[in-house]
């Protein structure tokens, strides 16, 4: 049986609502990035046991959204606009695409799932609500899994790269660390937004409801930017 939010009292909460509706961007948008990682996979030949591990990563995607989403719902209401300068756009990340699969795998798989699992799991140790706790184990249990085949396929497709494309993405993985930094971060996010989302996850930590300070939330995703450049150093040198 699929996992639900389970039944229990959630405060009402406008800024966890609102954190939690993120959440919901953030996991809706991975759907199109790993249906990407998907298309590029076929193009390149890539076993069907590699593209059904990558079909089923996309289905736990939409499955963190909808709880995201209902978990938003209970905390006061899912808002569904997304502001504007927030890097979350899954129409976008749908168009067509002829990036070569290792691309995305890097960028979908080594970073946004290595991340994603480091906040996770900081988030749930820091979670004091039942009901949310239930809800980031469910997705840690997950993303543990996505890192791991993120990092095999990428292990595959990296080092059997010529020396020039390598070169390339160590210097792309420098400009996907940046771009992280202001969507799972909220690090150099222009300075009103910055605010905004600064007080909304350090509300929703106060509260127990799911998040990190925003102060630690960045500092995790430092830390977990410096592990994945050191991974890559191996991979790509
Ligand atoms: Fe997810
Ligand atoms: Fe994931």
């Amino acid at each position: 049986m699929r996992f639900e939010v389970p039944p229990g009292k959630v405060p009402p909460n406008d800024a966890a609502r609102r954190f939690w509706s993120e959440r919901t961007w953030s996991e809706f948008a991975a759907v199109p990035a790993v249906s990407q990682v998907v298309l590029a996979l076929v193009r390149a030949g890539a076993p069907l046991e590699v593209l059904g591990a990558y079909t089923a990563i996309a289905d736990d995607e939409v499955r963190h959204a909808l709880l995201s989403r209902d978990l938003a719902e209970r905390l006061g209401g899912y808002v569904d606009e997304i502001p504007e300068g927030l890097g979350y756009a899954p129409q976008g990340l749908a168009l067509p695409s002829d990036v070569p699969a290792h691309v995305w795998a890097l960028a979908n798989g080594c970073f946004s799932e290595t991340v994603s699992l480091a906040l996770i799991r900081a988030r749930y140790a820091a979670t004091t609500h039942p009901v949310v706790r239930e809800v980031l184990n469910e997705t840690l249990k997950d993303e543990a899994m996505h890192v791991r085949v993120a990092w095999e396929v990428a292990g595959e497709l990296l080092p059997r790269l010529p020396g020039d494309e390598r070169l390339d993405l160590v210097s792309y993985g420098q400009d996907l660390g940046q771009m992280l930094r202001s969507t799972f971060g909220t690090q150099d996010l222009p300075a009103a937004l910055k605010r905004r989302e600064r007080k909304l996850r350090d509300e929703t930590a106060k509260a127990g409801l799911g998040a990190l300070s925003a102060d630690e939330e960045n500092a995790i995703v430092d830390l977990a930017l410096g592990e994945i450049f050191d991974r890559l150093k191996t991979l790509l040198r």
